[in-house]
């Protein structure tokens, strides 16, 4: 039991003031999602890794495979979240207004230019029915770039792709401050993507 609290999982610090994504992001919107729906998963993951962990000392392989659903959600949603806030930066420390390099050269070999990626991407992201998420991931038995979508908080690795830039498109990632329309919200992200950060993900992906 010491062990699964020492190895517990945690919050990570927001690499940026609550305020620092608006006007596309309110401020309201990011303390909500972060202290509140973040914080959630982490300490609900917890909670179910602690239970997993004292049902498998028991050998109960019952309560085992109850808890998995669980873990997957948890652990899907801290994953996610701890992404989605790295690759965002406020526009006026953005460095990079597109993507550049080789990351911006395979856009282009696979999806034609970022315009008809972003095209792409956007219409499969609002298109999500629910809850979920939409990425740009790679594939590295192709070696290529893919956008796909996962419902709830499923990990975009579960389809066998490393997630390089998504976003969250729950109800509690735009709703107060976009409504219905999620669809601004989805075109309005494209503004506050961090592409040195998101270069980096690319290239981590790709060089192991
Ligand atoms: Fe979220």
């Amino acid at each position: 039991m010491e062990n699964a609290k020492q190895s517990s999982y945690q919050l990570p610090d927001l690499p940026y003031d609550f305020s620092a994504l608006e006007p596309v992001i309110s401020a309201e919107i990011m303390e909500l999602h972060y202290t509140k729906h973040h914080k959630a998963y982490v300490t609900n993951l917890n909670s179910a890794l602690e239970k997993y962990h004292e049902a498998e000392s028991k050998h109960d392989m019952a309560s085992m495979i109850a808890l998995q659903s669980a873990i997957k959600f948890n652990g899907g949603g801290h994953v996610n979240h701890s992404i989605f806030w790295t690759i965002l930066t406020s526009v006026s420390k953005q460095t990079e207004i597109n993507p550049k390099g080789i990351f911006a050269e395979m856009i282009k070999r696979d999806f034609g230019s970022l315009d008809i990626c972003k095209e792409k991407f956007n219409a499969a992201t609002v298109g999500i029915q629910g809850s979920g998420w939409g990425w740009i991931g790679y594939n590295k038995n192709f070696k290529r770039l893919e956008i796909a979508t996962c419902p709830n908080q499923d990990p975009l690795s579960a389809q066998g792709l490393v997630p390089i830039l998504g976003i969250d498109v729950w109800e509690h990632a735009y709703y107060l401050q976009y409504k219905n329309v999620r669809a601004d919200y989805v075109k309005a992200v494209w503004q506050i993507f961090d592409w040195k950060q998101i270069e980096e993900r690319f290239h981590l992906a790709t060089s192991c």
